[in-house]
């Protein structure tokens, strides 16, 4: 006989369906200043965490990765993949999905869809390193590949770090036209543009996220001026980077989690002892951001794990009414914990 799922069986998850709603209830510009926030929360204890690079298997089309990190409390994991190829499949180059687990009991607290809170909290990671890097009466950005995250992009550094106006270029103009169609009425001036040299022009930030599995050059050094600062966010992979190195050479470059950028960022480019400064030393007072005003910053993104734990913790917190989640019957929970064998047999 069948029996019903007992509550230790049941974990919410966070269907796709429920995260657009749930991003619609809260508002898209106010969820991307929550994330932006809680990032920075853990950011500052950031020696609470275990920190590893995370765990990549590469193909020659792309990549599968594992990121997994913990607070002693909680315990949480993203599963993303990265395939630039896919769009021309009718695909999406990055999917994603991610878990929170209790580390008292290692049992789950939350399955969640992670395609979307990706978009999110890398929107909300570059927020933050341009609220601490950027010069500080930043207005206008340029942003540079056009793709499924540019939007968020755009957004996060709108609500959070006041931009007013974004130029847009991808070498795929249909790229552009979408993203210009959906940030109208954003409250952004949104400019197209037909080349980089023209997104750049007057712009005091520079988002490049861009999808190409080899060492690409969005940005030369010629094209880099005075006081600007760079989100470098689509370099993410071993051979896979955005930006000329002479750029690093003449950048302050700031990173997520050194081992791991050291594998996957712009700085493979350069020597393995390149200075770098960790932005949690930013964000807590003990390293410095932006020296002055004609400093080219670089924040050299690729995403780490302790991002998508803040994610998954503020997505936790926000669906604890039950609005916004489903139950799945997912830990198998015998009467007796020792007899899951019994279990399996009575159901017959
Ligand atoms: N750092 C992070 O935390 C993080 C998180 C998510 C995604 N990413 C990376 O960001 C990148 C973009 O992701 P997406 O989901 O938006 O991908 P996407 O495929 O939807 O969009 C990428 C866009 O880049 C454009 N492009 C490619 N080469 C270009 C060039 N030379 N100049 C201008 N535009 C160019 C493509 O035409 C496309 O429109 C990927 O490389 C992904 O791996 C990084």
């Amino acid at each position: 006989m069948t029996q019903q799922p007992s509550a230790q069986a049941l974990v919410p998850f966070v269907s796709v369906e429920n995260m657009m709603r749930l991003v619609h209830q809260i508002g898209l510009e106010r969820i991307l200043i929550d994330l932006t926030d809680a990032i920075e929360e853990d950011f500052l204890r950031w020696d609470c965490f275990d920190k590893t690079p995370r765990v990549a298997s590469h193909s020659d089309i792309g990549v599968i990765e594992l990121m997994p990190t913990s607070d002693g409390l909680r315990y949480g994991f993203k599963y993303v993949n990265g395939h630039p190829k896919n769009t021309r499949e009718g695909l999406q180059t990055v999917t994603a999905f991610g878990m929170l687990a209790e580390v008292a009991t290692g049992y789950p607290l939350l399955l969640s869809e992670m395609t979307l809170l990706t978009a999110l909290r890398t929107a909300a990671t570059s927020a933050m390193a341009t609220r601490h890097l950027a010069p500080g009466d930043a207005t206008v950005m340029a942003m540079i590949g056009n793709g499924a995250q540019s939007e968020f992009q755009a957004l996060a550094l709108k609500a959070v770090n006041g931009i007013r106006e974004v130029r847009l270029y991808d070498i795929d103009p249909e790229a552009t036209r979408k993203c210009a169609a959906n940030l109208a009425g954003s409250g952004l001036k949104v400019v197209p543009c037909s080349s980089p040299q023209e997104a750049i022009e007057g712009a005091q930030v520079i988002t490049t996220c861009t999808a190409d599995k080899q060492y690409a050059t969005i940005l030369t050094d010629n094209m880099v001026g005075a006081g600007v600062h760079i989100n470098a966010i689509g370099g993410d992979c071993p051979g896979k980077t955005e930006l000329h190195r002479d750029i690093l050479h003449r950048a302050e470059i700031f990173v997520e989690y050194t081992p791991q950028t050291r594998i996957e960022g712009e700085i493979q480019q350069v020597a393995p002892d390149h200075p770098v400064t960790e932005l949690c030393q930013v964000i807590a007072g003990k390293a410095q951001g932006r020296r002055d005003a004609r400093q080219i910053t670089l924040f050299d993104g690729v995403g780490f794990a302790i991002e998508d734990f803040s994610a998954l913790r503020k997505i936790h917190d926000y669906v604890q009414d039950g609005k916004f989640c489903q139950n799945l019957d997912m830990i198998a929970d015998p009467d007796n914990p020792r007899d899951l064998f019994g279990m399996l047999m009575r159901s017959k």
